[in-house]
């Protein structure tokens, strides 16, 4: 495979509204990201993601663009962004943005336009269709936010039809049949590469494509009496003519990285996007692990998984590895333990997606060990979804104590509260309001304290940064999984020509007791990294601590 720089980044994603308020009007902002910036270089990141920063009026925290060529002014002007831009350049920290275009915001000129007449120009740009005979919605599909009456189609009085939309009926579905709105979008990216930027995350690609003739879902419909159908929706025949369109006239005439959001996309189904040979995207992240179901994964289900993932990466595919963003729980309160266990939890699951095969993402927060939060209101509630459910499971008549417990601890909330700079007012974010509740552990867990203690997880992210810089394996090894059977202990290889590493984890509260394979015992090893400063660095130890870590690296 040729070398990209991309395969050595560590990507770092600031959701911008809740990482650093410059002017006290309790919004993250491009200034306060400036400002900032210095940390990131100190913890080793050499790639930002930034969350949507376009011109919206926020109905989902910028996934709804207003004006996909100019920045929100609560977050600051172009200008602030070049600045940002510049000085990232400057550290050798490169930027992508996210690109929306499964929708756009029903404040976006383009729909504007298309909603004022059936022949306006850009009608096109969006889905349109009558209603059933009986003048009801064309099919039973619900929208994702469980918004209003629960349905994915909202009628247009004016023109007497309805618009398809996916999320909220202020962020109505594209139209990727047509031919202009391609180009439109192929525009937008140009735009941002000609300003600089290092390459796109690119939002729900995998729903660009709709099933024809928009058919009725036949499985089974949610408390509203829609179907969320996520399943029927994504991956449609056509979506990789659609993916294949964009390499061919954006991506594949710059040098910039890619990286989809790859909603509902199986192992066996990853390669057909990210094999260069396919000339689709880069890479992408998968949500197999990290996802908002009732229970976490069990550690056989975890190691089944990459095991199953890593040969995509095997077979010249790329990978993002995450376990947590702006849409899923804190990775340490949902994979680690965030009480008495914190601190080498989440030493532990950084160690992992760190030394697996694809390129680390580094959530804003993630590196302090931020974890979730328990608001008890839901007007203290912002996220979309959780408003929304909890709406519509109420109607349902569901017990609300029932509601809390499903809800609160998948929330969207919970990573976006404020970052913990200090255990000052307002966790150091802002002077003024923050626009979500701080989360009330800040005094404890905030980045001053943590740099400040001997056990920091920010200087354990660093080490870890630094590694990846100076072993290839990290990078560009192959991958065998040991003890695939163990239900608490994680132990792989990376192995090339001149290196081979050895990753062991505790991935559980007890300590576990473990039977080396051969190809461990045989072998002289020694310890190059660990999350416990009180453990033998010895692979003949008989047990592992709870949430023990460790890199190894063989002799000779
Ligand atoms: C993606 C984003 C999420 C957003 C949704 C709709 O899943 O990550 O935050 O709500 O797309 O754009
Ligand atoms: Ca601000």
């Amino acid at each position: 495979m040729k070398k990209r720089w991309w395969h050595d980044a560590v990507v770092y994603q600031i959701y911008c509204r809740s990482f650093c308020d410059s002017n006290g009007d309790g919004i993250g902002d491009l200034p306060g990201v400036l400002q900032k910036l210095p940390i990131l270089r100190e913890l080793g990141v050499n790639c930002i993601w930034f969350t949507p920063i376009y011109v919206s009026p926020q109905v989902d925290n910028g996934y709804d663009i207003a004006d996909y060529r100019d920045i929100d002014p609560a977050y600051g002007t172009l200008e602030d962004f070049r600045q940002v831009l510049e000085t990232a350049h400057s550290m050798g920290i490169r930027i992508i943005m996210d690109m929306v275009f499964n929708h756009s915001s029903d404040q976006c000129v383009w729909f504007r336009e298309a909603r004022k007449s059936r022949d306006n120009p850009y009608r096109n740009y969006y889905i349109w269709h009558n209603g059933k005979p009986d003048g009801s919605e064309p099919n039973n599909w619900g929208n994702y936010f469980y918004e209003g009456k629960g349905s994915a189609w909202e009628w247009d009085e004016t023109t007497k039809q309805y618009y398809l939309h996916y999320y909220s009926k202020h962020m109505p579905d594209l139209n990727w049949e047509y031919e202009p709105l391609r180009q439109e979008v192929y525009d937008v990216m140009k735009f941002w590469v000609e300003k600089g930027v290092d390459g796109f995350r690119l939002d729900v690609f995998t729903s660009f494509k709709k099933p024809e003739g928009f058919p009725d879902y036949p499985g089974e419909l949610g408390v509203n009496g829609y179907a969320q159908g996520r399943e029927q929706r994504c991956n449609v025949p056509g979506i990789h003519e659609l993916i294949h369109g964009m390499y061919e006239n954006v991506f594949s005439k710059y040098d910039i990285m890619t990286v989809g959001e790859a909603s509902r996309v199986s192992s066996r189904m990853a390669p057909d996007y990210v094999r260069a040979a396919r000339q689709e995207l880069d890479s992408i992240y998968h949500f197999e692990i990290c996802n908002r179901n009732p229970a976490p994964p069990t550690v056989l289900q975890y190691k089944d998984a990459q095991i199953r993932w890593a040969k995509v990466v095997e077979n010249g595919g790329w990978l993002a590895q995450h376990l947590s963003n702006h849409d899923f729980p804190r990775q340490v309160s949902r994979f680690g333990n965030d009480k008495e266990y914190r601190i080498p939890s989440a030493k532990l699951l950084a160690t992992l997606t760190h030394t697996l095969p694809g390129t680390p993402y580094v959530y804003q927060g993630e590196e302090i060990g931020m974890t979730n939060v328990s608001f008890d209101r839901i007007e203290d509630y912002n996220d979309q979804y959780t408003v929304g459910q909890y709406h519509a499971l109420m109607k349902a008549g569901v017990d609300e104590a029932a509601i809390w417990q499903k809800l609160r601890p998948v929330s969207r909330d919970n990573p976006r509260t404020p970052y913990q700079w200090s255990g000052g007012e307002n966790a150091g974010f802002t002077t003024g309001t923050p626009w979500l509740k701080v989360n009330p552990r800040y005094p404890e867990i905030n980045l001053e304290a943590d740099r400040s203690h001997p056990q920091s997880i920010f200087a354990y992210y660093q080490k870890l940064i630094a590694l990846r810089r100076d072993n290839p394996a990290i990078v560009d090894g192959t991958f065998h999984m040991f003890l695939p059977e163990h239900p608490q202990v994680v132990m792989y290889l990376r192995r090339t020509a001149r290196q081979t590493l050895l990753i062991v984890a505790n991935f559980s509260d007890n300590s576990a007791m473990v039977e080396r394979p051969q190809e461990v015992t045989e072998h002289q090893w020694h310890r190059i990294l660990t999350n416990r400063d009180d453990t033998t660095p010895s692979l003949m130890r008989e047990s592992w601590l709870p949430w023990e870590a460790e890199i190894y690296e063989l002799e000779g």
